[in-house]
């Protein structure tokens, strides 16, 4: 391993490798793991490797594979044990770290299953301590590991060493943070399912691998990534203690690197060019921090917070703020199609043409309205000719007693207006009996996938009318990546990527809205992205004229919001307004009150919307600009 990495500047404790995406770190980490393997081999050992679960190295996995398949990568002479395993449950339960591995690596390649090694999620409660120790010794029996692969918790755990874990801490059984445990309900289903208890190596048992390598992709790791690689070496942060190890490496993606501070802000570490984004970011981050409006903010204050740097480049405050100032107000508009007629520079989009084509993408079939709502009814009222695509069904998001209720309709429906109903019946009797006797961890049956996708649909419908689509600007897609029935999705495919491209150049948009939600990079809102961006990029390889003048705009997905400083165009919502779109939300009953696969925010998706909007016109309000009761906020991509 390269372990001569330049530390960009001290504020970096843990040598950390960059990269675009997900699979580019995971290729990374895999060509270590396999000249490990061949040198090793080489020396006639095996070579011995921890191994971790979870979200993260899945596409490591998926790469070795490759590697095995495609490069004669041997895995006949390497040893693994596995870094946890939940606590109880059976080896071959889908959830199970044993089912995990064996899926997503050990069946899909040469490894002798004598050689691998996870702890037993069964042994009796009075023998784990023995069971724990034996597992330290076979560790040792095989000469230490060489290679420790880790993935890191929101709070910061590796293994499952939740904080608070003790330095010298072995294998063990341990409880699970409450917040562990909701992160992971999304591969459970349910909160109640998830174990409360795990076996996992300790802290001293990883500190004494010989390499360790620790793997993070996206926006939701950021912040525990900072603390870990910047912050003072704690048991509070049981990731952070890695600094004491003197052979380990992050291996990031752009997003849970971007909170480290040469990012966030990089005139704290030395030199930085000061591009007009970069001031924006340096003088919104001041102004927040101390609570003041932009055009407040003195000399005094830029110099005692590490910003003299930019007066020197500027001159004084007072043109910074104002510089700043502008910025922050031209982003605010009440026209997301823009303004006709109108001649107004630094408007975010162009008066012409006009009406404009726009087409909305809503991963699912009500990320339209809870995510741009206000901003969706205004391009409709204003006169565009807007279509919203819903790129998959959202059908595992609908509670089995949802469904119930439906078809007990449809059955009493016909039953009443005296229609034949034997068909509707039997799928009804089916149906229950197939619910009734459905284990935790079991599919959906078609049929009843295909209602839970109907109901969906027909929310998403009255969702339109209520706005004022017509029924023929309302396109579903039913993506097939997502149509997997369980949590798990499949990759995007090239028949995905095919149905975007065909309904772009359908529509030949002048405007296209969608979810640019980089928080969870296995997410459906990712993958959706990705599916748009890999079709847009391909009719821009093609040559389509009307691409030229396509403008993209991404909004959040349900949970989050844009920083202030990224933010290129908000539009203000009224009361009035507000209530329009929360009455919008509504109209999706079942995501009300209980949806499955939630999440750790209990809040309900109108909640969340309002309180997200409302904190953005907030913070524009405190940073002097017009005080509105709401904003929506968008970025540009600029393809
Ligand atoms: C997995 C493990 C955990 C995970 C961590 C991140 O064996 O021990 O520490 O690495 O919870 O999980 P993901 O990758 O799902 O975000």
């Amino acid at each position: 391993m390269d372990t001569h990495i330049d530390l960009t500047d001290s504020l970096e404790k843990i040598p950390v490798k960059i990269f675009d995406t997900p699979l580019d770190g995971s290729v990374y980490v895999a060509k270590i793991i396999a000249k490990l393997i061949r040198e090793k081999n080489a020396q006639g050992k095996m070579a011995v490797i921890g191994l971790a679960t979870g979200s993260t190295p899945k596409t490591l996995y998926a790469e070795l594979v490759r590697m095995h398949k495609e490069e004669g990568l041997s895995f006949k002479k390497v040893m693994t044990f596995n870094l946890d395993q939940y606590y109880p449950m059976e080896a071959d339960n889908i959830n199970s770290y044993h089912y995990f591995m064996r899926k997503n690596l050990f069946e899909k390649t040469d490894i002798d299953p004598k050689n691998y090694f996870l702890p037993d999620g069964m042994i009796p409660k009075d023998q784990i301590k023995k069971h724990a120790a034996e597992y330290e010794k076979k560790i040792e029996a095989a000469g230490g590991i060489d290679l420790q692969i880790l993935g890191i918790g929101q709070n910061g755990h590796i293994g499952f060493n939740e904080p608070g874990s003790p330095f010298y801490s072995k294998t063990r059984l341990i409880t699970l943070d409450n917040s562990t445990r909701m992160a992971n309900s999304h591969e459970f289903g349910n909160l109640s399912e998830v174990p409360r208890m795990a076996i996992t190596m300790g802290l001293s048992t990883i500190m004494k691998s010989r390499q360790v390598i620790l793997m993070a992709w996206g926006e939701v790791k950021a912040p525990v990534i900072q603390k870990a690689v910047e912050g003072r070496p704690t048991e509070e942060v049981p990731a952070s203690l890695l600094q004491h190890h003197d052979n380990v490496i992050f291996v990031l993606d752009q997003s849970a690197a971007s909170e480290l501070t040469r990012f966030k802000s990089p005139w704290l570490t030395g030199e930085c060019e000061w591009t007009p984004k970069l001031v924006k970011k340096a003088v919104v981050g001041l102004a927040t921090k101390l609570g003041k409006p932009v055009l407040n903010l003195t000399n005094h204050d830029y110099i005692e917070y590490g910003l003299s740097d930019l007066l020197v480049e500027k001159g004084d405050a007072y043109e910074v703020n104002l510089e700043v100032f502008y910025m922050l107000r031209d982003t605010i508009t009440g026209w997301p199609g823009g303004k006709p007629n109108a001649v107004i520079p630094n408007h975010p989009e162009r008066s012409k043409p006009f009406p404009k084509r726009v087409l909305i993408f809503s991963p699912h079939p009500d990320d339209d309205i809870i995510s741009m709502g206000g901003t969706f009814m205004r391009l409709h009222d204003q006169g565009h000719d807007v279509h919203v695509a819903y790129q998959t069904s959202g059908n595992i998001a609908v509670t089995d007693e949802f469904v119930t209720r439906f078809l007990d309709f449809a059955v009493n429906f016909e039953r009443i207006f005296d229609i034949d109903n034997t068909r509707s019946k039997k799928l009804f009797d089916q149906a229950t009996r197939f619910l009734t006797e459905k284990k935790s961890s079991e599919k959906d049956s078609a049929d009843i996938r295909n209602i839970k996708g109907l109901i969906r649909r027909c929310e998403a419908r009255a969702t339109c009318k209520y706005v004022g689509l017509s029924v023929d600007h309302i396109h579903f897609m039913n993506l097939p990546f997502y149509e997997t029935g369980t949590i798990e999705k499949k990759p995007m495919g090239r028949e995905d990527v095919d149905i975007t491209v065909k309904l772009i150049r359908e529509i030949k948009p002048h405007q296209i809205f969608c979810a640019g939600d980089l928080a969870d990079p296995h997410g459906t809102h990712k993958v959706c992205l990705d599916i748009i961006m890999a079709a847009i990029n391909e009719i821009k390889k093609a040559g389509d004229d009307f691409l030229k003048d396509t403008y993209v705009w991404l909004y959040k997905g349900a949970w989050q919001e844009w920083d202030i400083d990224e933010i290129e165009m908000a539009i203000p919502m009224s009361p009035g307004q507000v209530r329009k779109k929360r009455y919008g939300i509504f109209i999706h009953q079942s995501q009300k009150d209980s949806v499955p696969f939630q999440g750790t925010d209990e809040r309900e998706f109108w909640q969340r919307a309002e309180e997200r909007n409302a904190n953005t016109a907030d913070l524009y309000a405190k940073l002097g600009m017009t005080r509105y009761a709401a904003m929506e906020a968008f970025v540009r991509w600029r393809f």
